[in-house]
């Protein structure tokens, strides 16, 4: 065990070399790099297996075990009998009697591209002979591998896999599942092995971590350690207590006959009463798992446990006793894995974004890791509460994650991996972008820059008025509106009134490379124009008001019907409205009190901008101006509800994929169009979120300031 602290000091063990011939020509060197991958893996592996606590993620420990085995192809007398690439799993815990297992538990061969998998399958028709072969797929579900006996029909043991070979006795322990038969059902054979995985559900997951933060619990920081960490606890009636379950995927030995397919012997384990995946698919050939593989890339999110791959299995069994083992992988079935989703990197240092109304957000800075395919070295930290509540530090080794389309998060530190250089991280005391002193208003989290002037906060507020929910001015982005401002154009929203072909043509940013006026110019000055007529309740929004969501300023609008009225209104007044609380009502009359506002507004009027509002906002205006084109499967309603609710509420209905789509909303199963969106940049949006546009309209696609920043960084 001397071996750890050495390792926890080092975090070179973290960096994976690129493991070509070249690099380790120098037999001596790959003899030390192999030595330094043996130890830390063993390490990994004992805080993976036995501690329930791993300090690195799934990715990056394959990417240490792969390159000490391209290694040990090189030079297999470098191969000793503890590396890592000759075992799976760890030492059980002495905590528990051990079980050794009748027939070790395998693992499977990682498959990452058709090309794997064409691989895979043509190695088993090269020992099988030619002919086509079934094929059946099934989710890799993220938990941990359990072996189940029965004997008479009785649940007698229950074990964990451990190493392979010897497990621990957890039987006390799974009896507490409820979806584990302790007796069955129908026709059973006398004695038998069943393997499967015992998982725990997101909800559930998300339930209890809750509930421990609320006790001042640790915190777990998935489901699947989460699931390990509650079947391998001493008192079983913790267990109990955890909302655990179970999909059985193989018969393991057999005393008595059974069926000679995979799925004929799944539907044989489900009669006698065993919980089995009812997503386990039979293809005739490869191409029918290579589209089901597609299917789970856009489905896998919505389930309500975590998958990491699709498990591939030849359906014969008959095959499978031909085919045999390689190492400790059968020759019959692979897992084919996505890109990874979480990532261990280094956070380099916290920044601070400033919002359109000055709102102060930190984001991390990271040393660049490639996540879910793309590379990131910007994540969200929402708020200085969420970086204090996780104790995350500059320099700290961290666990990134992308879920679904929003930008990466920073999951956690890893505690064991710090070396004492980490700085605890406090929020500034001035703006980083005006340097005014920034304050905090009672009984409010964020803290603000109060300078109304802030360079930053102008320029944000100035795409935000632009915005689709706002004014709608096409081609106002975050890059227009920096020219604008750096040029002193536009300091304030409403000097984009004031614009004019000639004005715009002092700038370097609006002209050709002939020097006249550019095309976008042109588009910008008419997009102006055209905002003019934006309703009441878009205006309201637009001014970013803090506080004034677009929900707020439909209920605004009707309240006050004009600016006038807006202007006029007290606290106590908007303090009656329905929806509109004391924090708000005091935010919107503090706005109109400011001299600056009230020149705002004036000028807004002399502009001829000033509408009126007869009567409530309809809800049927909330996706006036934009085109949404629907595919693939949606959970919550069918395709032509979703349709027809978005014209119901004034919006287009697109076919197909345009440039002018505001945003292509994903079920199940939709692929080319999302590939089509991707390449002319329209945005595309999970179920989720297509919900809140129906709530909130347009409002719901504002890109938050993080990833407003985020996009201009990666630009
Ligand atoms: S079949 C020969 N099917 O993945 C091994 N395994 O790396 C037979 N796993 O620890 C495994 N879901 O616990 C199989 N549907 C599934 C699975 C699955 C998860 C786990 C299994 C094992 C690991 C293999």
């Amino acid at each position: 065990m001397a071996w750890w602290p050495k390792l926890v000091a080092s975090l070179d063990i973290l960096t994976t070399m690129p493991a070509t011939s070249n690099e380790h020509q120098d037999q001596y060197s790959a003899r030390l790099r192999s030595e330094e991958l043996r130890s830390g893996l063993n390490y990994h592996n004992y805080r993976y297996h036995v501690l329930d606590n791993p300090e690195i993620s799934d990715a990056d420990y394959d990417a240490l075990l792969n390159e000490l085995r391209a290694i040990e192809r090189h030079f297999p007398e470098l191969i000793t009998p503890d590396s890592p690439t000759q075992r799976v799993g760890a030492e059980p815990s002495p905590a528990f009697a051990i079980v050794e297992h009748r027939q070790p538990l395998l693992s499977l061969s990682n498959s990452f591209t058709r090309e794997d998998l064409d691989n895979w399958r043509r190695r088993a028709g090269d020992r099988l002979g030619d002919g086509e072969f079934a094929v059946t797929s099934e989710p890799k579900i993220d938990g941990l591998a359990v072996a189940l006996v029965y004997e008479d029909g009785r649940f007698v043991q229950g074990a964990t896999r451990g190493d392979g070979r010897r497990g621990e006795n957890i039987t006390a322990n799974l009896r507490t599942l409820k979806t584990i038969p302790l007796s069955l059902t129908g026709d059973f054979p006398p004695s038998f092995e069943v393997r499967g995985e015992v998982y725990m559900t997101k909800s559930g997951f998300e339930t209890m971590n809750a509930d421990r933060a609320e006790r001042g619990q640790a915190l777990y920081a998935n489901p699947r350690n989460s699931a390990a960490g509650s079947v391998r606890q001493l008192d079983p009636k913790i267990t109990a207590n955890r909302p655990l379950n179970v999909f059985i995927y193989q018969l393991g030995w057999c005393d008595g006959s059974h069926p000679e397919s995979h799925l004929e012997t799944l539907q044989w384990l489900a009669a006698m009463g065993f919980r089995v995946n009812p997503e386990v698919a039979l293809h005739p050939d490869l191409d029918g798992a290579w589209e089901r593989i597609a299917w789970w890339a856009e489905r896998r999110e919505r389930l309500d446990y975590d998958i990491d791959g699709v498990v591939m299995k030849l359906d014969d069994s008959r095959q499978w006793e031909r085919l045999g083992v390689a190492g400790r992988e059968p020759r019959w079935a692979t897992a084919f894995k996505w890109p990874p989703q979480q990532r261990t990197t280094k956070l380099k240092r916290i920044e601070v974004n400033v919002g359109r109304t000055g709102v102060l957000t930190p984001f991390a800075v990271l040393e660049p890791v490639v996540l879910g395919g793309a590379t990131v070295s910007l994540a969200t930290l929402h708020n200085e509460g969420d970086i204090l509540r996780k104790d995350i530090r500059e320099g700290d080794t961290v666990i990134v994650q992308r879920a679904g389309e929003v930008i990466p998060q920073v999951v956690g530190p890893v505690v064991s991996l710090r070396t004492g250089e980490e700085t605890v991280f406090t929020m500034p005391a001035d703006c980083p972008s005006c340097q005014t002193p920034v304050v905090r208003d009672e009984g409010e989290a964020a803290l603000y820059c109060p300078n109304t002037a802030c360079p930053t906060q102008r320029i944000r507020l100035i795409e935000h008025f632009a915005g689709r929910a706002s004014m709608d001015i096409e081609g106002l982005g975050e890059r227009t509106a920096r020219s604008l401002y750096t040029s002193g154009l536009v300091r304030s929203p409403v000097d984009l009134y004031g614009l004019s072909a000639e004005r715009l043509g002092t700038v370097d940013d609006f002209l050709t490379k002939g020097g006249r006026i550019s095309k976008s110019a042109e588009n910008l000055l008419a997009g102006i124009e055209k905002s003019k007529s934006r309703p009441l309740s878009n205006l309201l929004f637009a001014l970013g008001i803090r506080h004034v969501g677009f929900e707020t300023a439909r209920l605004l609008a009707t309240h006050c019907q004009s600016l006038e009225g807006l202007m006029a209104a007290s606290a106590e007044e908007l303090q009656e409205v329905d929806g509109i609380g004391p924090i708000v009502a005091r935010s919107i009359a503090e706005w109109s009190g400011y001299p600056e506002n009230v020149a705002l507004i004036e000028r807004l009027r002399a502009h001829g901008i000033d509408p009126l509002q007869e009567g409530p906002v309809a809800a049927s205006d909330l996706l006036a101006g934009m085109t949404m084109v629907v595919t693939g499967t949606l959970e919550s309603m069918s395709r032509e509800t979703a349709e027809d609710r978005i014209r119901e509420l004034g919006g287009k209905v697109g076919g197909g994929v345009t440039k002018s789509t505001t945003a292509l909303v994903v079920g199940a199963g939709g692929g080319s169009k999302r590939t089509k969106a991707e390449k002319l940049g329209v945005r595309t949006i999970d179920e989720d979120l297509f919900l809140r546009v129906l709530q909130e309209g347009a409002a719901a696609l504002e890109l938050t300031a993080q990833e407003t920043l985020a996009s201009i960084l990666e630009a």
